[in-house]
Parts: structure tokens; sequence; C-alpha cells
């Protein structure tokens, strides 16, 4: 029979009966694993701890240091808190879940989930955007910098991205869960993701597909085209530069954000902009492990590593540190 959520646990409520629909979904998730879930279990604990620290460390750091109080870490620390955010929503859950056996989260759960993973990835779509917005700014209108990219537009930027994010996923989720669901409410995957439970939907898909798309078409890939169109801008200007050193250093401001944006939309389209069809949940498993826990994980990586400034600031913060203490 089918059942909407949505409406089922206002009956549930109401009648007070049919528990199975009551009791939520069940996430099936790496069970097939059996006991090599404690080894997930314990790479995964310090992939989510690393991330946690790291992301918080950049934070910290950037907040606690003048000098890089500028635009593009401004976008960083709003990178970093979405990351934390992120890898918060889905890895804790999973956690327990390898360790425990039996996976049910409520209805009212699988969708909130679902509501703050699509939040997030809408709105990291658009701040990589923006960033990509700031080292096009920075490296093609030098001039201009400070007043095109002043405190004000950045925190229009950010504010923009989140809005768009929140307003268009809370859209999408609701009218996703009003659809009536079919057949077994066992999910097989380890968190309440679109897909799999798009596979779970009876009612004729089509214009779920459609909305799916427009939004994909809208704030996934909308922001992309900014970001190569940045990138397009940027590169004829750096190779138009005089001095070797002069493009070697104007590249090194923007090699950081173009590896996390080949890692954050390579990972997103290998998943999403897969046609329905082609979708197994098993070989989406490992995917999804990565772009949810591992690369939060990656991204303060990423943004420290090879860079000076943030080096520089770290050092400094560590000797104000000791010599407060002595
Ligand atoms: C991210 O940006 C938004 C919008 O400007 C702001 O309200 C929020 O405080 C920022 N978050 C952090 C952690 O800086």
């Amino acid at each position: 029979l089918p059942f909407s959520p949505l409406q089922m646990t206002y009956s549930v409520s109401e009648l007070g009966e049919n528990q199975t629909i009551s009791d939520g979904f069940i996430l099936v998730g790496f069970s097939y694993l059996n006991e090599l879930q404690i080894l997930l279990f314990l790479l995964l604990l310090v992939i989510y701890l690393v991330a946690l620290m790291g992301n918080l460390l950049i934070i910290l750091l950037i907040k606690l240091n003048p000098s890089l109080h500028t635009p593009m870490y401004f976008f960083l620390v709003n990178l970093s808190f979405l990351e934390i955010c992120y890898t918060t929503n889905v890895t804790p859950q999973l956690l327990v879940h390898l360790l425990v056996d039996h996976h049910m989260p409520p209805f009212v759960g699988c969708m909130v989930q679902m509501l703050v993973f699509t939040t997030l990835g809408l709105t990291e779509c658009c701040l990589l955007s923006a960033m990509a917005y700031d080292r096009y700014v920075a490296i093609c209108r030098p001039l201009h910098y400070t007043t095109i990219m002043s405190g004000q537009a950045c925190a229009l930027l950010a504010g923009v991205s989140w809005t768009i994010g929140l307003l268009a996923e809370s859209a999408e989720t609701m009218w996703f869960f009003s659809l009536p669901f079919c057949g077994s409410n066992r999910i097989p995957h380890f968190f309440c993701d679109i897909r799999p439970i798009e596979k779970m939907v009876c009612a004729d898909t089509w214009m779920n597909e459609i909305l799916g798309l427009t939004v994909s078409v809208l704030f996934i890939m909308g922001p992309f085209v900014l970001i190569l169109l940045s990138y397009i801008l940027i590169i004829s200007t750096i190779i138009k530069l005089p001095s070797a050193e002069g493009r070697r250093k104007a590249f090194s401001t923007c090699s950081s954000h173009l590896v996390v944006v080949t890692l954050f939309y390579g990972t997103c389209i290998i998943t999403y902009m897969k046609p329905k069809s082609s979708y197994t949940p098993e070989s989406d498993h490992w995917i999804s492990l990565l772009y949810t826990v591992v690369t939060p994980m990656l991204n303060p990586l990423i943004y420290t590593l090879r860079n000076k400034e943030v080096h520089g600031a770290f050092r400094k913060t560590l000797e104000k540190t000791i010599f407060s203490h002595n």
C-alpha cells in the first residue's frame, strides 16, 4: 500500500495505529561488511575527529589573526563552519550504526537529515562560486578589489548563498516527503540521501525528476558555470602577466580553491548527475563516504599545507600563546 510519510506521521499520532509505518525507515548501511564494520568505525572516527579539529583550527586561526581578515578568509571561515555542520549531520549517526545493529531513524529524523544535507550541499555550491568571484576580482581587477569586495559585499554574498540553499531545499524536501512511498521502508544506504529515497517514491515521478533537475541546473550547475567563467578569465589574465614569478604568485592564491572545487564538484557530478536508471546503492556507498566524511577533512589540509600566510599566522598565534603564558 502506498503511504505518504508526512500524512502518515500525522495520522499515526492521531490514531495510534499502524506500527510498521510509525517505526520509520530502516537504514541498511554497511551491515553487509559484518565484522569489518568495526574497522570502518575506527577509520571513520579518526577521520571525523581530524575534520572537526582541522576546521575548528582554521576558524580560530582566522578569527585570531587580523592579517587574515580578508574576503578570501572570510569565505573560508564560512566554508569551514559549513563543513563541520555537513559532516556532523551524517557521521556521528553512521558511527553509531556501525556499532549497533538496528538503524531506524523516524520519518521526521530522515527528513531533517535530508533537508540539512541538501541545504548545506547547495550552499556550498554557492559559496564556492562566491569564492571564485573573489579570486576573479583579486586577479583580474586588483585596483578595484577593496571597493568591490567590501565587508558588506562579502556578507551579502555569503548570506545569499545560505538563503538560496535553505529556501530551495526546504521546498524540495517538503514536496518530496509529501509524495506517496511504496513497499519496503528499507533504505539501502547509510544516511537519508535523496537518491535512495527517491527510489521508494511510487507516484509518477516525472514531476519529481523535473523539479530535481531544475534545482540541479539552477543551483548546482549555475554556480559551476560561474566558477568556470571566473577561472577562464583568471587564467587568461595570468598568462598575460610578464614575469614568471608574478604568474606563479597569482596562481598560488587560487590553487587551493581550485582543488576544493574539483573535489566537491567531481563527487557531486558522479553521484547526482547520473541518470536515475544507472543508480545502484552499493556502488554509491563508497563515493558517498568520500564526500560526507573524507572531503570535510581534506579542505582544511588543502588550504593550510602550502599556504605561507596561514603558516605565518599559525606561528604568530603560537608565539603569542607561549609568551602570554610566561
Ligand atoms: C557565514 O556567513 C553568514 C552570512 O554573511 C553569516 O551570517 C554567518 O555568521 C557566517 N558564519 C560564520 C561561521 O562566519
